[in-house]
């Protein structure tokens, strides 16, 4: 039986639509991943080139070069495989250079195996401290009224530094203008993540008028411990990483043509709060008053991430899978 028939076989009684049954199911998996080699999923010729690779290549993900003849080398392809309602599997093919940004698995856990090649990655995790909240945790009702209430007296704070003959009426046209812009960019997004929509928001001068320790204020940025930062050259294992251990947030860069196998369990699934989100790190923050960092962690060792987009140049373009049909 094909190795790829073998796991997904395996993949249908190890998951549920909450992620795996138990901690023997993930290992079975990790069993079966252990095994899989490029030649398994349709791969051996890629895999054979990333070996006579020799040598770096200017560029990233497919774009073109400044003169618009030269291209970069081709983007990162994912090949899909598969997705239910309790797990995915698909293989990020990434040419030399190319990186996939810091992004999250919300609930998820996620095996990976490297089929061939080299590639760096740099993962963490939270750190769950008091009062810093998950941002898809947080209540979007109070989040807005608190947000309209700051931007309100931020405008207030503008207002009374500047000389005007009538405040009455500048003041009501500024807040009209805000709240409508407010209203206007949350309604006309898409709903996956709204509360990054608020984040939106949140400009410099709301921000100014709350507290250190205000909720709406620390979701900006969440403290993060560095779980791994190292090069993965493939023959090797296969990595976990579980809802909020094992390197939950991670990012690559290739080193050389390489390819990630991946399952997922249980998908991303914006409707279910798993959207995947991307972070860049956000300036070192003082802990609040009386919050101390979980034993064994230095403050020294805490990394801050905010939200953020990927980068105009993040792009994955899907590739034709061409192993083995799996049989469902
Ligand atoms: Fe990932």
């Amino acid at each position: 039986m094909p190795v790829v028939q073998k796991l997904y076989d395996a993949c249908k009684d190890s998951f549920s639509a909450n992620g795996p049954v138990s901690e023997e199911a993930i290992e079975n998996i990790r069993a079966i991943l252990d095994q899989m080699k490029p030649s398994n999923v349709g791969l051996e010729q890629e895999a054979q080139s990333a070996r006579q690779w020799k040598g770096p290549i200017n560029g990233t993900n497919g774009r073109k070069g400044h003169n618009g003849r030269l291209p970069y080398p081709p983007p990162i392809k994912y090949l899909h495989l598969h997705e239910c309602d309790k797990f995915s599997i698909g293989i990020f093919c990434m040419p030399p250079s190319s990186i996939i940004p810091l992004h999250n698995h919300p609930g998820m856990t996620v095996l990976s195996k490297l089929l061939y090649g080299s590639l760096l990655v740099k993962s963490y995790d939270w750190i769950d401290l008091p009062g810093f909240n998950d941002p898809s945790q947080v209540h979007i009702p109070n989040m807005f009224m608190t947000l309209m209430a700051a931007r309100i007296l931020a405008s207030v704070a503008i207002i009374t530094s500047i000389e005007v003959e009538c405040i009455p009426n500048m003041f009501m046209s500024l807040m009209a203008a805000r709240i409508l812009a407010s209203v206007a960019i949350i309604t006309s997004t898409e709903v996956e993540c709204i509360p990054n929509k608020f984040m939106s928001l949140m400009d410099e001068e709301s921000l100014s008028v709350l507290p250190p320790s205000h909720p709406l204020k620390l979701v900006l940025a969440r403290p993060a411990r560095l779980v791994r930062d190292s090069e993965m050259t493939a023959p090797c294992g296969t990595t976990v990483l579980y809802p909020t251990s094992g390197g939950n947030i991670h990012c690559f860069k290739a080193l050389t043509p390489c390819a990630l196998f991946d399952v997922l369990s249980p998908p991303y699934s914006s409707e279910d709060g798993r959207h995947c989100s991307y972070f860049r790190r956000a300036p070192k923050r003082e802990l609040p008053e009386g919050t101390e960092a979980p034993c064994g962690i230095e403050p020294s060792e805490i990394t801050w991430l905010e939200d953020t987009q990927p980068p105009e140049n993040f792009v994955v373009w899907r590739g034709v899978y061409k192993g083995p049909i799996i049989r469902r």
